[in-house]
């Protein structure tokens, strides 16, 4: 499934967001950014808040950053908002608030929506989460689904181990009903059994607050993601600084496992026979 974008929403964007924008290429912007958003409670705790502040100022974030995807045409954007982990090992206080959140959000959120041109989905584990929070979820999955601009996918009750999970036990009962033969089994087979067997791996990986770790998330869809981790608390983050780890992003050189463009291979046949195994030359 791919997106229909209209590039000529970047006049929308703010002056400052528009002056990096600017600097970036066009031609080689990311198809899917993904952002692990941290820092919801340590933004609050810095102001002695509770952390319940720290996730509404979040939730203001995740608006701004869709509405900047949507003006430069990103064609898909997924955002970790709530992980198995943090559905299990979190107060319930606090689990039943960011259910209260999402809800808000969605609600609050769908008209706008709307007037982006973004379509919203979700991955993970959606059906264990509270009946009224699943309705409105469908409800503001209806409402956008025929918008063709940048596809907001939340990952919600999301685990990429559990997602691996339930593909492979699908995969062994394509098998065991002789649908697939075990020897047969390829990468293909695998990536369409995830959630998001009908979105492009992400480009881009971007985690707020500093902390060096995957936590989790798209276990097997970033086997070649860029990643740019920003001290930036999640509260604090906006269409800006995504616009940012974009242009750090246009600075990388992606190789996915292969040589720089224009690097030699060595020719192998004029290299000794014990080449491999004798010590580089000082
Ligand atoms: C991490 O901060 C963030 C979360 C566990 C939830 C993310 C939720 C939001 C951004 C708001 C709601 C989202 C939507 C889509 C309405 P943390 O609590 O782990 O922060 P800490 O590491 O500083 O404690």
């Amino acid at each position: 499934m791919s997106s229909s974008i209209n590039p000529s929403r970047v006049h929308e964007l703010p002056s400052e967001e528009l002056a990096i924008y600017r600097r970036l290429d066009p031609a080689r912007l990311p198809k899917h950014v993904a952002i692990i958003m941290d820092g919801n409670g340590r933004w609050a705790g810095k102001r002695s808040l509770k952390r319940f502040f720290g996730h509404k100022q979040g939730a203001e974030s995740v608006q701004y950053v869709v509405e900047t995807a949507s003006r430069i045409g990103l064609p898909w954007l997924t955002l970790y908002a709530f992980s198995l982990e943090n559905n299990l090992k979190r107060p319930k206080s606090e689990v039943s608030f960011l259910m209260g959140l999402l809800r808000t959000y969605l609600t609050n959120n769908v008209q706008r929506m709307n007037d982006n041109n973004v379509r919203i989905q979700y991955i993970g584990r959606t059906h264990e989460l509270e009946e009224d929070v699943r309705e409105r979820m469908d409800w503001a999955a209806n409402a956008t689904r025929h918008n063709t601009g940048t596809v907001l996918t939340l990952a919600l009750n999301y685990s990429a181990r559990s997602e691996l999970l339930d593909a492979f036990k699908t995969l062994h009962t394509e098998i065991e009903r002789k649908e697939l033969r075990a020897e047969d089994l390829t990468e293909q087979d695998i990536q369409r059994h995830l959630y998001t067997a009908h979105m492009p791996d992400p480009d881009l990986l971007i985690r707020t607050s500093g902390e060096m770790r995957i936590s989790n998330f798209l276990l097997w869809q970033i086997a070649y993601s860029e990643i740019y981790v920003t001290d930036r608390l999640w509260p604090d983050f906006r269409g800006i600084h995504m616009l940012e780890a974009i242009e750090d992003y246009q600075g990388r050189e992606r190789r996915y496992g292969g040589l720089n463009d224009g690097t030699e291979s060595d020719d192998i046949a004029s290299l000794p026979a014990n080449a491999a195994s004798t010590l580089v030359p000082r």
